[in-house]
């Protein structure tokens, strides 16, 4: 699990230069949206820039900027660049898995209670379709979610799909367990790795999912409407929900293309979104990648863990509000629970004091990142006592 108290050699400088992010502004809230680097930004710039002359970009280019970007996001989970596929948004990699999972009535599709509805709203439609049970797994009183997730996988399930972890407050899953145990009943396993991919280690290697859908815009760092599905080898001869002209064999010769071919493109890339290769977004998700790819996720984990326990430490023992126990909670990700529930005009005050942090059911989610500084951690806690007072 999460080491609460990484030595200081293993923790990164802060990088706050890096983004365009005014003094005045505590922006703890990576779980809702990452502000873009501006490396990113000045490379979407210019990727824009190329449709202003569009005699610039060649056939070539329609696969070359798409295939670095596969790779950057296939090294970052352990996996080869043929198992990654672009996906736009966790909604559509989901849709990509219940189309090609065959359930019976007599079988069942595990999630979380609270789960991030695009991992949830693909199930429940399967389970209409195919007449499977749908069930939630009841928020754990101990935060042991993978306890209460083991104790439900048995011979009906069929499908498990879940977070590494929970949306709401950063509780933990542990996946290379539940891997294991879908495995032994023959259960397909679908991971919305968007709260953590980026920011907590996912190995697939380890884990071995069937699926891993990961939107950029939060811990990856990268553009909205722009995301990843890891495809396991088993599931590589699926049929995909649309049918584009570049995931089909020899589509590098656009003369060509109206040999229509049966024959797809290695791997996961069958299910690449169309018009996947997005000269705009793509070069933005390339320079987060990079930029997360040179820091290395270990180390921002661990830097983001200093920081998540130094304010959970704080809160419990100035103001008496609670948060997952360290060894329940993925390092990066913090969810504070106030003794009678988050009062009614917190989230107004902090906003009207530019502190940024976002309510998701009863937790109050505060997510650093590389830009905070201890002043901005000193804002929270300002308006948190002032208020609670
Ligand atoms: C856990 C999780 N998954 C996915 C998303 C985004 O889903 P989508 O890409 O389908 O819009 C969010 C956004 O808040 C999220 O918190």
């Amino acid at each position: 699990m999460t080491p609460p108290h990484p030595p200081d050699s293993a923790l990164l400088p802060n990088q706050r230069h890096l983004f365009d992010i005014p003094d005045e502004v505590a922006f703890l809230n990576c779980a809702y949206m990452s502000p873009l680097p501006k490396v990113s930004i000045a490379a979407g710039v210019q990727g824009l820039g190329r449709k202003a002359q569009p005699w610039s970009i060649a056939p070539g280019d329609f696969f070359s900027g798409s295939e670095t970007v596969r790779a950057r996001f296939a090294a970052l989970i352990n996996a080869r660049p043929d198992d990654v596929a672009f996906a736009p948004a966790v909604s559509y990699g989901m849709a990509q898995a219940a189309a090609n999972i065959a359930l019976t009535k007599t079988q069942t599709i595990i999630t979380l209670a609270e789960q991030f509805p695009s991992n949830v709203y693909p199930w429940m439609d399967l389970a209409e379709r195919t007449g499977a049970r749908f069930v939630s797994v009841l928020r754990p009183g101990d935060d042991d979610w993978t306890a209460a997730v083991l104790d439900l996988i048995d011979s009906a399930t069929g499908v498990v799909a879940l977070p590494h972890c929970h949306w709401t407050d950063g509780g933990l899953i542990d996946l290379e367990a539940v891997g294991k145990a879908c495995r032994r009943v023959g259960a397909v396993l679908c991971v919305d790795g968007t709260q953590s991919v980026g920011a907590f280690p996912f190995d697939v290697q380890r884990i071995d999912p069937d699926y891993l859908a990961v939107a950029s815009y939060k811990w990856l760092l990268g553009p909205y409407s722009f995301g990843f599905l890891y495809v396991a080898p088993r599931r590589q001869g699926g049929r995909p929900i649309e049918h584009n002209w570049i995931a089909r064999r020899a589509s590098e010769d656009f003369a060509g293309l109206v040999n229509y071919r049966h024959e797809f493109h290695e791997g996961a890339r069958r299910f690449d979104v169309g018009e996947r290769s997005n000269f705009a977004l793509m070069p933005v998700a390339d320079a987060s990648l990079k930029l997360i790819s040179d820091w290395t996720v270990p180390r921002l984990l661990a830097t983001l863990t200093r920081r998540t326990e130094e304010i959970a430490t704080r809160a419990r023992a100035e103001l008496r509000i609670e948060s997952v126990p360290s060894a329940r909670r993925a390092g990066h990700y913090l969810g504070l629970r106030f003794p009678g529930g988050i009062p009614t005009h917190l989230p107004g005050r902090l906003a009207a004091e530019n502190v940024h942090v976002s309510v998701r059911g009863a937790a109050m989610r505060v997510t650093p990142h590389l830009w905070t500084t201890d002043a901005d951690v000193e804002r929270l806690f300002a308006v948190l006592r002032s208020t609670l007072a």
